[in-house]
């Protein structure tokens, strides 16, 4: 598979052997590096104006979300028609799940018609897993439960990486409802592994002790932690998930933990300010902190088609994966 594309992309790394993303905790350093380079050289790609990049050509994904989603549904979209594969955007709303199918039974149907990779979003951790050991195409976590986010966890590393130059030594915080976050574990996982120093932090309802068993410092006061961190992501806190609020009232989460311009007046003046969206304008952070010069949340979003156009590519771009 020898093509100009393939060249630009410096081509297909020897060291990628695998069929499936389920999580970056089972990636080494440089498997996540590997996925951080190509998506850089997409960018670029896409950057000068390639809008068709065609390495895909003939190959089907599918989207096959079981959750809402605007951002990974759409960029993974997004990120296949731009290598030329044909996207299939499957809506449980309206399928035969409703008629008792199971969610195996529907992958391998779709499958049968013809899919090259599946992306899975379902409420139950561990449903890709699941799938991957039922289907023959490549399976791709788009977010299972409260579980792993990988190519969130890849998208966020790749911002930091672009805006910072480096990981390693980095200190990162992840801010706010840690229990009910997969993008937590995807980036405590992958930020470890190239060497940054990760605190996770918010009310001790949403972040437990046992986070430290992770590797990561606890903490529950964020303007102690503020002043040595170089970046914080700062996560959604999801009320959809949680029969009772975990704090006594919003406006006690604001003045303990929402990033203000007041708190932002005591960070490192490099300080970036992140979050992988949806966000809570008024909760997690004010309006002038989402929008303001410190914050890198766009460009998060625009790294996620790059990261999902490297990992599609190289899940799918080759016939020479084993497993
Ligand atoms: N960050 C993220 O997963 O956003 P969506 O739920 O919109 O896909």
């Amino acid at each position: 598979m020898s093509n100009e594309w393939v060249d630009r992309l410096g081509g297909y790394p020897s060291l990628w052997r695998r069929r499936h993303l389920l999580g970056l905790e089972e990636l080494s350093a440089e498997e996540i590096t590997c996925i951080l380079d190509k998506a850089t050289i997409f960018k670029q790609l896409l950057a000068e104006g390639h809008r068709r990049i065609p390495l895909l050509v003939g190959k089907t994904v599918c989207n096959l979300f079981f959750e809402n989603s605007t951002r990974t549904r759409t960029s993974f979209g997004l990120a296949a028609r731009r290598l030329g594969a044909d996207v299939v955007d499957f809506s449980a709303a309206t399928s035969s799940l409703s008629k008792g199918e199971t969610v195996i039974d529907t992958a391998r149907n779709l499958e049968a018609m013809g899919m090259e990779a599946v992306v899975v979003r379902h409420r139950t951790p561990g449903t890709p897993h699941l799938l991957a050991q039922n289907v023959h195409c490549s399976v791709i976590n788009a977010g299972d439960g409260a579980h792993e986010h990988p190519t969130q966890g890849l998208l966020d590393i790749m911002t930091i990486r672009e805006l910072r130059g480096r990981i390693e030594g980095l200190t990162v915080a992840l801010v706010g409802d840690i229990a009910h976050s997969r993008t937590a574990r995807s980036n405590i996982w992958g930020l470890k592994k190239l060497g940054a120093h990760v605190i996770v932090c918010g009310p001790s309802t949403l972040v437990s002790p046992r986070w430290q068993e992770l590797g990561v410092e606890v903490s529950y006061h964020l303007d102690d932690i503020l002043p040595r961190c170089d970046v914080l992501n700062l996560l959604r806190i999801q009320f959809e998930r949680q029969a009772r609020r975990p704090f006594p009232s919003v406006r006690e989460y604001v003045h303990l933990y929402a990033m203000t311009r007041q708190r932002m007046a005591r960070t490192k003046p490099d300080i970036l300010i992140m979050a992988p969206g949806p966000i809570n304008r008024g909760v997690e952070m004010t309006a002038e902190v989402a929008d303001g010069p410190q914050s890198a949340i766009l460009q998060q979003v625009t790294n996620g088609v790059a990261v999902r156009m490297a990992v599609l590519w190289l899940l799918t771009g080759t016939p020479r994966l084993a497993s």
